[in-house]
């Protein structure tokens, strides 16, 4: 046995399973899930992916929109948690790990956007 390959490794950051993609409805909330494993030294951050706009960085939420949160549990989970769902939310967000080469994985969130009531109409008309 040669000594060498008996020292530890550095592990590396691993995504463990998938990001599981989400349709929701404006007005609810949605939840995008991202495990780590190893993570040691690095950071998490989640991104959107059309503009690479950075949303949140570790457990700290960095853009200023209030919907938008993050929930950090058991070391290596990561949830991007949007509320009251725009149809301007729709589309893909990138979950980051900062080790070299960078590592990513996406997860999209489709809206689907619910037919204005005609309750709403009917209540405008009267208003009118
Ligand atoms: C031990 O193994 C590594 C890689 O397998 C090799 O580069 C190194 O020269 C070896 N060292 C000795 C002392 O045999
Ligand atoms: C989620 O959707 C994206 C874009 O449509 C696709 O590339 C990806 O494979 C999907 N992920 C899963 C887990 O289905």
């Amino acid at each position: 046995q040669n000594q060498s390959q008996q020292l530890p490794v550095d592990l590396e950051p691993e995504f463990e399973g998938t990001i599981q993609n989400i349709s929701s409805p404006t007005g609810r909330e949605a939840i995008l899930t991202c495990s780590v494993k190893n993570l040691g030294r690095y950071k998490v951050g989640w991104l959107r992916a059309s503009d690479q706009t950075v949303l949140a960085l570790q457990g700290r939420v960095v853009t200023h929109n209030s919907r938008i949160s993050v929930v950090h549990e058991d070391f290596r989970t990561w949830r991007l948690r949007i509320r009251q769902l725009r149809e301007s939310d729709r589309g893909c967000y990138m979950c980051q790990i900062n080790a070299s080469p960078m590592k990513k994985q996406i997860g999209c969130i489709d809206v689907q956007v619910r037919c204005v009531p005609s309750a709403h109409a009917n209540i405008r008309a009267q208003h009118a």
